[in-house]
């Protein structure tokens, strides 16, 4: 049978993969509230279609950040792609640049950066940040994401501390101890043994750190993870230059609205300031169409990149995002939007189900 949407891929990676790595992929937080919202809010939203608009040409190009992006749809920073294929980010990399996308690459990479930005170097890529409690490390890798040619830092806030995954917890899958191998390998700093005891990620950071992080970097800033008004307006003062809003994939705290449901809340404070992305859910070209709709400039996809790895590698996560893209395109057309600026609020009605 062949897979025709992105769910038959998880349907498929659910068969083929260990235990351990499907509930480690899969699972989210606590009592799942959050992870299984982001899917089912998408479904709460109706379309309002305008027909008799001459759709014979769609053009689903867009840009973030300035770069030119084949379609809005991009990949989230996820870590330890080699848990599900072989040459993990390797793979996904060559996927993103032949789809002409954006790749997050995540602090967590079970791959080498250098091997990631080799096998791939047109591919844009951005480089998601976990922010070191050692100040040095954070910006010995900054300054190799730079010369790397990563044309952006994503900063993710909403880890303070993991969240609790009991699924990974019965399965006692010792993430820190994961984390902590695979961050310093990547910084080439192996021998500094005192890192080994300290947790790989900061719980301290907060708004004053910004300032030191833009001090170090030339690369535009990008925090992900924001879900109020209130912190999207001190995103905006603090002068980063984009929201990626998120709830981990319902990962970090439970009970946190759907990624879908905060994106109007953050869009309106930001009052088009900055550009604002989101991720969590997202798995049809109807949800990309009410993503944009609502305000996103463009949406990261999570989990289903890892689907698409485990069933092929490369060829399977090209395969997942020319179906959403395939999607997306007919979505648009039946909605009579020809560009994605056409895509506009009034796609979607109001008062909300
Ligand atoms: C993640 N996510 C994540 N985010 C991040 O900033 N750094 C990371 O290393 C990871 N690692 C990670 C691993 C796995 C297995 C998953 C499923 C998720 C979160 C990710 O970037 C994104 O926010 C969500 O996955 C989006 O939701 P969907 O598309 O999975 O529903
Ligand atoms: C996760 C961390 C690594 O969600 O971001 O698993």
């Amino acid at each position: 049978m062949p897979l025709v949407c992105l769910t038959d891929f998880e349907a498929h990676a659910h068969k083929r993969l260990s235990k351990l790595t499907w509930d480690f992929i899969e699972g989210g937080a606590d009592e799942d509230i959050t992870r299984n919202d982001n899917t089912a809010a998408f479904k709460r939203i109706r379309l309002r279609p305008q027909y008799l608009r001459d759709v014979s040409e769609v053009d689903l190009r867009t840009t973030i950040q300035g770069e030119e992006i084949s379609v809005p749809i991009c990949v989230a920073p996820t870590a330890f792609h080699c848990f599900v294929w072989p040459d993990g980010e390797m793979s996904t990399a060559r996927a993103a640049q032949a789809a002409g996308i954006c790749y997050i690459t995540s602090t967590y990479a079970s791959c080498s950066l250098e091997d990631i930005v080799n096998t791939a170097p047109r591919g844009l890529r951005w480089f998601q940040l976990y922010v070191h409690p050692d100040r040095q490390l954070n910006k010995q890798l900054i300054q190799r994401v730079e010369s790397l040619g990563f044309k952006a830092l994503v900063i993710t806030v909403d880890v303070p501390v993991l969240g609790n995954r009991r699924q990974d917890v019965r399965n006692q899958l010792d993430l820190v101890m994961h984390l902590t191998q695979t961050h310093l390998q990547s910084t080439k700093e192996k021998n500094s043994v005192p890192h080994l005891q300290m947790s790989p990620i900061s719980t301290s950071l907060c708004w004053n750190d910004l300032a030191w992080l833009q001090s170090i970097t030339r690369l535009p800033i990008i925090l992900k993870g924001i879900l109020t008004k209130e912190d999207a307006e001190l995103a905006v003062k603090h002068n980063v230059h984009g929201i990626i809003v998120s709830n981990h994939g319902g990962r970090q705290l439970d009970e946190v609205p759907a990624s879908i449901d905060a994106l109007t809340e953050v869009v309106a404070a930001v009052k088009g300031k900055i550009e604002v992305y989101m991720d969590g859910g997202v798995r049809t070209g109807n949800d990309v169409l009410k993503a944009l709709a609502l305000g996103a400039r463009c949406v990261f996809l999570g989990r289903p990149i890892l689907w698409g790895l485990a069933y092929k590698g490369e060829h399977g996560v090209e395969e997942v995002l020319n179906i959403l893209k395939r999607e997306f395109h007919t979505s648009m057309a039946l909605t009579g939007c020809r560009s994605v600026a056409e895509i506009k609020k009034d796609l979607i009605q109001f008062p909300r189900l």
